[in-house]
């Protein structure tokens, strides 16, 4: 691995939870819990490739549309295995954020949320970022609702709730679409697409999404 050429910015729309799970005969429930599992995982990984910053999209302002079992279980595990690991919170050596709505979000997950915040706030280098109910119409929504008219790229920018833009976008599980995630970020990000779905989604996958980012040029509108 090329340490000079590793993108600083990778998000990730980890996808594929459902049918991964469908795959092995287990109900969708499954695959979210190994998914869950894997974000730590492939964050360490980031972490050890030199990868500065991790941006994931784990529930969009639309997957409340979900059968009402399912959306219970995504806003209620995170909580449960909280309070069977808060120990190990104390292990984690990078920082941890939240990006997306806060006012939908039950007050238990928020003080989860929030926890987990202020346990990593001093960890420098690696960030990772988990969107949670975030959607790109509201972050810009919010945004310019929060500005005074006229506005400019820079003025738009303070107000995102993830200001960097994004080096590499990769999508697991076959999906070419953004669905909603980092629409403004995204502007000169490099594309991937793997039929990997999210909870098999390794460090073998990763570097190879990390090959495929090194070899292209990145050109900005120039010429190289
Ligand atoms: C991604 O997996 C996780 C969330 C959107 C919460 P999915 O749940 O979308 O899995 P598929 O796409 O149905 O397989
Ligand atoms: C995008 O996945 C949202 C997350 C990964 C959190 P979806 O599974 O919700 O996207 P669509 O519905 O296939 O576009
Ligand atoms: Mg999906």
């Amino acid at each position: 691995m090329n340490e000079s050429r590793v993108p600083s910015h990778v998000a990730i729309i980890l996808d594929g939870n459902g049918r991964w799970a469908k795959k092995y005969g287990q109900p969708r429930s499954f695959g979210h819990l190994q998914g869950g599992r894997n974000l730590f995982r492939v964050a360490k990984v980031a972490q050890k490739l030199g990868i500065q910053k991790l941006t994931v999209y784990a529930f969009s302002t639309e997957n409340w549309k979900r059968p009402q079992e399912e959306v219970n279980f995504l806003m209620t595990k995170p909580i449960e295995m909280f309070s069977e690991n808060k120990d190990r919170i104390k292990e984690i050596d990078y920082k941890i954020t939240f990006a997306g709505r806060r006012d939908r979000l039950s007050k238990e997950l928020l003080e989860v949320m929030e926890y987990i915040e202020k346990a990593t706030i001093k960890n420098s280098g690696f960030e990772l970022t988990v969107a949670v109910d975030y959607g790109s119409y509201d972050e810009l929504l919010s945004a310019i609702n929060q500005l005074e008219k006229p506005v400019t790229k820079e003025d738009i920018e303070a107000h995102l709730m993830i200001k960097e833009p994004v080096d590499l976008l990769i999508r697991t599980s076959g999906e070419q679409r953004l669905s909603n995630f980092l629409l403004w970020q995204v502007s000169y990000a490099e594309f991937y697409f793997t039929k990997v779905h999210w909870p098999a989604f390794n460090e073998k996958e990763l570097k190879k999404a990390l090959k495929s980012y090194m070899k292209r040029q990145r050109r900005f509108g120039g010429l190289k």
